[in-house]
């Protein structure tokens, strides 16, 4: 059953959530992504609308809609333009939430032109893009600071390791391969972890109630001056 959370909780508060992918274009026509859809950070925004928050939302490329009001979308391409729009926004905001699957690498060299074929291979030289969350994390006040974590082995071990190095308030752990949870799916499984270390697992279920379950999460987390 769904459950919505304890409305309001999130009054007068703001909050800034990046979602989706990036693409880094190669030439007019080719560029490199991944399989992010963006459902878990369009979940994350909606369910903080609904609970009063007052919500930026910097999205990648995607084919979702939001219909929310109290939503303010940014709309970005690449790993760049999303650092641009996550730092000129950062500093206003008291929750900040980064489920955006960033692309880690883009290519050195963008071509003008299209790239026409060749005889033989072509290598692709990439660069890495800068850590976003990591320079959040850096920068950080008085924001919660919460990361998402994409694993595919040794979830808890990468996660928490990503909780401490980027300076987080809380990490937010998926197996990507588990069955049920991860991209393009309206489901998901994860493991919730504040600066306490101690995993909380939140068990499978949409991502509509998987985002009210964090935001109960956060608002305790923030209320607990232990943490
Ligand atoms: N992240 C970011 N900027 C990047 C890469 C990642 O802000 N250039 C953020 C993601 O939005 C996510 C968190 O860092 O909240 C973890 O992303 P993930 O890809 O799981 O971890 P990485 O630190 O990139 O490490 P790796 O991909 O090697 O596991
Ligand atoms: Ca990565």
């Amino acid at each position: 059953q769904e459950q919505t959370g304890i409305k309001g909780n999130l009054d007068g508060k703001k909050v800034l959530i990046s979602a989706g992918p990036t693409q880094e274009k190669i030439d007019p026509v080719r560029f490199f992504t991944n399989r992010s859809t963006g459902k878990m950070g369009f979940a994350l925004a909606e369910a903080a609308a609904e609970l009063g928050a007052d919500v930026t939302l910097v999205a990648g490329p995607v084919s979702l809609e939001t219909t929310l009001s109290s939503i303010k979308r940014i709309d970005v391409i690449t790993a760049e333009e999303m650092y641009q729009a996550m730092h000129n926004h950062f500093s206003f905001n008291d929750i900040v939430i980064k489920a955006a699957a960033v692309a880690d690498y883009r290519p050195k060299h963008t071509y003008v032109e299209k790239m026409k074929k060749q005889p033989g291979e072509w290598n692709v030289e990439m660069e890495r893009t800068q850590d976003i969350l990591q320079t959040l994390g850096e920068e950080k006040d008085q924001q919660f600071l919460v990361g998402f974590a994409a694993e595919t082995a040794n979830p808890l071990e990468y996660g928490l390791k990503k909780l401490a190095k980027k300076k987080l308030n809380a990490i937010i752990i998926n197996n990507v391969s588990a069955h049920g949870a991860g991209f393009g799916a309206d489901t998901n499984i994860a493991t919730y972890v504040n600066t306490s270390g101690q995993p909380e697992e939140i068990s499978l279920t949409s991502k509509r109630d998987m985002a009210f379950q964090v935001f109960a999460k956060i608002d305790r987390d923030m209320k607990d001056e232990k943490l």
